[in-house]
């Protein structure tokens, strides 16, 4: 992966050097571009359609943005015009301290989600996103895994009792599409840039890594176990490729037990950002059922569901699936909004 971008950036430079440089008498005349293939013209395609798009909308967001600041402003510039000079000074005092109020609330929220991170790391479940698979990946996956990095971040800064959460394998590509995340330097995750197995590996009896393939099935969270997730988004294209690292590396595997609570309308196989909420709402309720009603969307599931899902919570906007079909794969910008206030900046 990192051999072939450092390819494609000497491509660039390559185009971008002046028509007037001599070139290097010893280097070879430019290899003959071969035409790409037709399954890569529409991936080229759908990677551009995808960028219009997202420029499109993010462009379309700061316009509306703008329009709206511009909108209050000239209300609150009307209200004082209209307003006695008593009330006037009454307002904006009101508004100060209104605003005063507010940052002071978001602060305190900060600090005690710091507190409860810090407590995660000294005492939480640790979970692991194995992030080891860029190879594999195209762009649009990356960018897509990336997103629902986010929100399992944000997801677990949420929590009452969030888990300590690990990122492994960060490096060449993923590191960088990761890097561009705003503030992703001061997130209070642990970032490991070799594989869980060398990372850990005075822990090795302890690794679970999470397959929908395993043969076992996970009953409760072991607070000593240390419990892996594929940061893959394939489609399930690459079935199996957990399993098989697990077996190969000679660590435990697991599934979760979602066959004794619910039935799905298709494969067991989840989401990256799925399968972490859900453990991270298990450690919240101890209840899988709740945890599996509350994140699994309903759409995944089939009506005859095994367990009376009546009492369960209802599935809100923020738990859909955030691999899901190919419009919400491509609508990534619209995660970011559920994401955007979310991530803890460590310090800030
Ligand atoms: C999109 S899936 C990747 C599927 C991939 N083909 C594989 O074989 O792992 C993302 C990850 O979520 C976890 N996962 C998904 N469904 C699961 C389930 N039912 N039980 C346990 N882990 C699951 C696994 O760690 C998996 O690698």
């Amino acid at each position: 992966m990192v051999a072939a971008a450092a390819n494609d950036d000497n491509g660039v430079d390559n185009d971008l050097k002046p028509d007037s440089e001599p070139a290097p008498a010893n280097l070879s005349p430019p290899a003959e571009q071969k035409p790409l293939s037709k399954n890569a013209q529409k991936k080229q395609v759908k990677q551009q359609r995808y960028e219009a798009k997202k420029a499109e909308k993010k462009a379309q967001e700061k316009e509306h943005k703008r329009k709206e600041g511009e909108r209050k402003h000239k209300e609150w510039e009307e209200t004082l015009a209209n307003a006695t000079e008593e009330e006037r000074l009454k307002l904006i005092e009101s508004r100060k301290s209104l605003r005063k109020e507010r940052m002071e609330k978001r602060s305190e929220e900060k600090e005690k989600k710091m507190e409860r991170l810090t407590r995660a790391k000294e005492i939480g479940q640790n979970v692991v996103v194995d992030v080891d698979f860029a190879h594999l990946m195209s762009e649009l996956e990356i960018s897509s895994l990336v997103q629902q990095i986010m929100y399992c971040y944000a997801v677990n800064g949420r929590s009452a009792t969030p888990c300590h959460l690990w990122l492994t394998g960060v490096k060449g590509e993923m590191s960088r599409q990761l890097d561009k995340l705003p503030g992703f330097e001061k997130w209070f995750i642990e970032k490991e840039s070799r594989c869980y197995i060398e990372a850990m590996a005075d822990r090795k009896e302890s690794l679970v890594y999470l397959t929908a393939d395993s043969e076992t099935v996970l009953d409760e969270l072991d607070p000593e176990s240390i419990y892996i997730i594929g940061g893959l988004v394939d489609r399930n294209r690459f079935k199996g490729i957990t399993m098989n690292k697990a077996q190969e590396q000679g660590i435990k595997t697991a599934k979760l037990p979602i066959g004794e609570y619910m039935k799905m309308s298709s494969s067991q196989v989840l989401t990256v950002n799925q399968v972490v909420e859900i453990l991270v709402k298990f450690l919240e309720t101890r209840d899988w059922k709740t945890s599996f009603f509350t994140v699994i969307p309903q759409r995944k599931r089939t009506g005859g569901d095994l367990v009376d899902s009546s009492k369960s919570e209802p599935l809100s906007e923020e738990h859909q699936d955030k691999e899901g079909d190919e419009d919400e794969k491509h609508d990534l910008l619209e995660r970011k909004k559920l994401c955007v206030e979310v991530p803890l900046e460590n310090g800030s």
